[in-house]
């Protein structure tokens, strides 16, 4: 295995210089051909953490190359154990964890570095996590997996910004969620798997990344019943194996390039795709007057001459995600009549309204209501990403718009589309990407 200092410090090279990247797209063209989806960000970083629940080595597929999944293998490495991706395959050697505690300066660039604390209270007993605090999109609090694992009798205590969680061994009990969280029945999934007796999840996330993660740890060993429902019954284990597993598509990915088929007026074959994970984005932009056909490994979308307007609010899975809900407000702005799109996951998700604008859309917005009347045509503008899917809707936008758009901070897009732009120049846009 390559030194692993090594890898760590052409990362932070890699990072350092994506923060000076802008894109400029010059809009207008009708994107055609064939993609293929990379593994899902957000399956793989749950996915990681769980290695950490078994010594030994792990292999884990289909691996996106991202910003993100490159912060996730920093921290494991952090915690003592051996991270090194190539051709997306994760190899992670987790013989020995030392340290049980993910520090500010991780946290802070990526929230999901919360998924350590599970499996670190599960195999060591303790674990010292930094509080996340608000990001872009809303406050996220973490108060239903302390509320979980404090149910399955850990400690909490917070001191200096961090959570101390400690338990000799955990203790199955009965957890019910008030909402939906998805990295909160991941967290709680996974210390649950090596606790004594049996876990009960009530209203837990549906989310396919969620089952998928159910997968990864059943292939260790686990007993786990219900993934993809409502209820989970985790039977807990005395010891786990090394996994061997492949991630699953990237559903948001796949449902970016939708978008852009339809708004280019395009037609794309998205390849390795899972079209059962969109049932609820295929279905609005159906009623927004795409055509979609199935492909040998996936599914080949049309866009209409002109989108009609379709209105929609963002559900837990299986309704609208709120992770499509930018991209689907950037096909508003050029559709024909009004749409109304409502975000009932998080409280502050609106951050590319101002952007949309400044490209002559037409939004208005009323807490987290937004009306957009559609125009005839966008024009290109000099933008700002702000967090990772309003990035991804400003590059819907500039691929339809008129005339040329520049987009800074694109750091943003890097930590969740892997290769985004190669893709897309292989479907035909006018995109490149400049260092400042
Ligand atoms: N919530 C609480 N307390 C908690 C946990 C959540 O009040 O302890 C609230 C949140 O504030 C939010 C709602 O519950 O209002 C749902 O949040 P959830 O916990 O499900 O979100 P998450 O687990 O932090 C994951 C994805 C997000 C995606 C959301 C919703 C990962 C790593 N992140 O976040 O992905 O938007 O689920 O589907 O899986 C993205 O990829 O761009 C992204 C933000």
């Amino acid at each position: 295995m390559p030194n692993q200092l090594f890898c760590i410090r052409i990362t932070d090279q890699i990072y350092l210089e994506a923060e000076l990247d802008k894109l400029v797209i010059r809009g207008g063209k009708r994107l055609k051909g064939s993609v293929t989806i990379s593994g899902s960000k957000n399956a793989a970083l749950p996915i990681m953490a769980a290695t950490l629940l078994a010594p030994g080595e792990h292999l884990l597929s289909n691996v996106p190359h991202l910003r993100d999944v490159s912060t996730m293998g920093r921290l494991i490495a952090n915690l003592g154990a051996g991270f090194h991706l190539e051709n997306n395959n994760a190899i992670l050697d987790c013989s020995s964890i030392k340290n049980f505690e993910a520090p500010y300066d991780l946290v802070s660039t990526m929230r999901a570095s919360v998924l350590v604390l599970g499996p670190l209270v599960a195999r060591l007993g303790r674990a010292k996590v930094s509080l996340p605090g608000g990001c872009a999109i809303g406050a996220r609090p973490i108060n239903l997996h302390l509320m979980g694992l404090e149910k399955m009798g850990a400690t909490i205590t917070l001191d200096s910004g961090y959570v101390i969680a400690r338990a000799k061994k955990l203790k199955g009990a009965a957890i019910c969620f008030d909402m939906p969280t998805v990295t909160g029945t991941e967290n709680i999934m996974m210390a649950a798997v090596l606790a004594e007796g049996k876990t009960l999840i009530e209203n837990a996330a549906r989310e396919p990344e969620v089952v998928d993660l159910a997968d990864a740890l059943i292939s260790m060993g686990a007993r786990i019943k219900g993934a993809g429902e409502g209820l989970i019954e985790i039977e807990g284990v005395s010891a786990l194996t090394p996994l061997r597993h492949t991630v699953i598509p990237d559903r948001i990915e796949a449902g970016t390039l939708l978008a852009i088929a339809g708004i280019t007026g395009g037609d794309i074959v998205i390849n390795a795709c899972r079209p059962d994970h969109l049932d609820a984005v295929i279905n609005k932009l159906k009623d927004a007057g795409m055509v979609f056909r199935p492909a040998v490994n996936g599914i080949r979308a049309t866009g209409p001459r002109r989108l009609a307007a379709v209105s929609t609010m963002t559900m837990p899975y299986p309704g609208f995600p709120t992770d499509m809900q930018a991209q689907l407000m950037a096909m508003m702005c050029v559709a024909e009549g009004a749409s109304v799109i409502s975000e009932k996951i998080f409280e502050n998700r609106f951050m590319h309204v101002a952007e949309l604008r400044r490209m002559g859309a037409d939004i208005t917005t009323e807490g987290r209501i937004a009306t957009i009347r559609g125009v005839r045509a966008l024009k290109g503008a000099p933008l700002m990403a702000t967090d990772l899917r309003a990035s991804a809707s400003l590059i819907v936008a500039a691929l339809a718009a008129e005339g040329e758009t520049t987009v800074k901070r694109i750091y943003h897009l890097d930590r969740g589309y892997e290769k985004l732009e190669e893709k897309l120049i292989a479907l035909g846009a006018d995109i490149s990407r400049y260092k400042e």
